[in-house]
């Protein structure tokens, strides 16, 4: 089957065209699936003027992208609309504003080129970009599999044991990572989007002094439940406590960068691996924005091997926001839905 999927939840706006053979779908996709064409406009550049998306400007900025993208992803995949067999979009969570732009856009080309729709959770689509196969010697997770999936809105441990059967086991009772990071590159002045500038300032090849030393919340109390928010308060104390030596050596400022990107990626790995050594799954799956964190994917993947578990990461590209992903999604757990009845759901949950 080959697809046109569209994502459009936050500032960026994708399309993309995937494929896979029926043998594969009625094998569970256990071969994967295959991007022919991915495609991605983003307005983080304008947000980064305001230290924040401003969901106003990235919903105008979806209504200007999304018809160039559809038509960049079809030519890319140098494809038209007969051969197109179905079309998927992100139906939420997300920003409404965007979010409408894309799922009004898939309604509308459904509709008119009579193709069925595909509604896909912006959530499982990050975890399914573990499932894209670019070359022929990637494998894809076998199940049942453990995935943290770590984004700019949510932190969720997730029990998968089949594509459809998910169980929420864990994740954040306050803010997600994502969210911490961003909300600690602010904190120390980097411009948006934070999470990955602090992620390089970080690679700075140099052991964190005690002075700079950051708490690791809740990750000796049992259970799978994680809380980021006081870390960043953690973070604005320690630099109002070390502000002259911050100020007379950036080097610190590194090295703060650090140890707060390890505090996060401590506690994330040691309750990932807490769920893998209760459900003893046959894979360990990492998704979303975050698992473009060195450190994260690095730590989790030393701790899997520890754990006998088979360890699983996007492309880096396919880990941040893309289409290619809401493809794979939808080819391996397609649910169709009546282009009419579609409506954006800003908070819906993984499932
Ligand atoms: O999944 P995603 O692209 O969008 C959402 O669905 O939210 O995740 C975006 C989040 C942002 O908070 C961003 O700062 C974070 O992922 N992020 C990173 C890195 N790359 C993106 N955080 C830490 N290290 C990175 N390398
Ligand atoms: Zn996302």
């Amino acid at each position: 089957m080959t697809i046109l999927a569209i994502e459009s939840t936050c500032d960026e706006t994708g399309a993309a065209v995937g494929w896979t053979s029926s043998a594969a779908m009625a094998a569970l996709a256990d071969r994967g699936i295959e991007i022919l064409s991915d495609v991605k406009a983003s307005s983080a550049e304008i947000h980064a003027k305001y230290g924040g998306v401003i969901p106003e400007i990235a919903a105008r900025e979806q209504v200007a992208a999304v018809i160039p993208v559809v038509a960049e992803a079809l030519e890319s995949a140098k494809l038209t609309e007969k051969e197109i067999e179905a079309v998927a979009v992100s139906e939420g969570p997300g920003l409404i504003g965007s979010l409408l732009i894309g799922v009004e856009t898939a309604k509308a080309v459904a509709y008119a080129w009579r193709k069925p729709l595909i509604r896909v959770n912006h959530l499982a689509a990050h975890v399914f970009a573990n499932w894209i196969v670019d070359d022929e010697t990637k494998v894809v997770p076998e199940l049942p599999a453990v995935a943290l999936i770590v984004s700019g809105g949510h932190t969720d441990i997730m029990l998968m044991r089949s594509l459809t059967d998910w169980e929420w086991i864990g994740g954040t009772r306050d803010d997600a990572a994502g969210e911490a990071f961003d909300k600690a590159a602010r904190a120390m002045d980097f411009p948006y989007p934070g999470g990955p500038l602090i992620a390089k300032a970080a690679e700075i090849d140099e052991a964190v002094p005690d002075f700079l030393k950051l708490p690791r919340p809740m990750i000796a109390e049992p259970g799978l439940e994680m809380s980021f928010s006081g870390l960043k308060t953690a973070l604005v104390q320690k630099m109002a406590e070390q502000k002259e030596k911050l100020i007379a050596d950036h080097k610190f400022v590194h090295l703060l960068a650090k140890e707060f990107n390890q505090a996060v990626a401590d506690v994330l790995v040691k309750k990932t691996i807490v769920a893998v050594e209760s459900h003893r799954p046959k894979s360990l799956i990492l998704a979303g924005g975050v698992a473009a964190n060195k450190m994260l994917r690095e730590g989790l993947a030393i701790k899997a091997k520890e754990a006998k578990v088979n360890f699983f990461v996007p492309e880096l590209r396919y880990c941040t926001d893309n289409a290619a992903m809401i493809a794979a999604c939808a080819l391996m757990r397609p649910e169709y839905i009546d282009p009419l009845r579609l409506r954006p759901d800003p908070g819906l949950e993984v499932r």
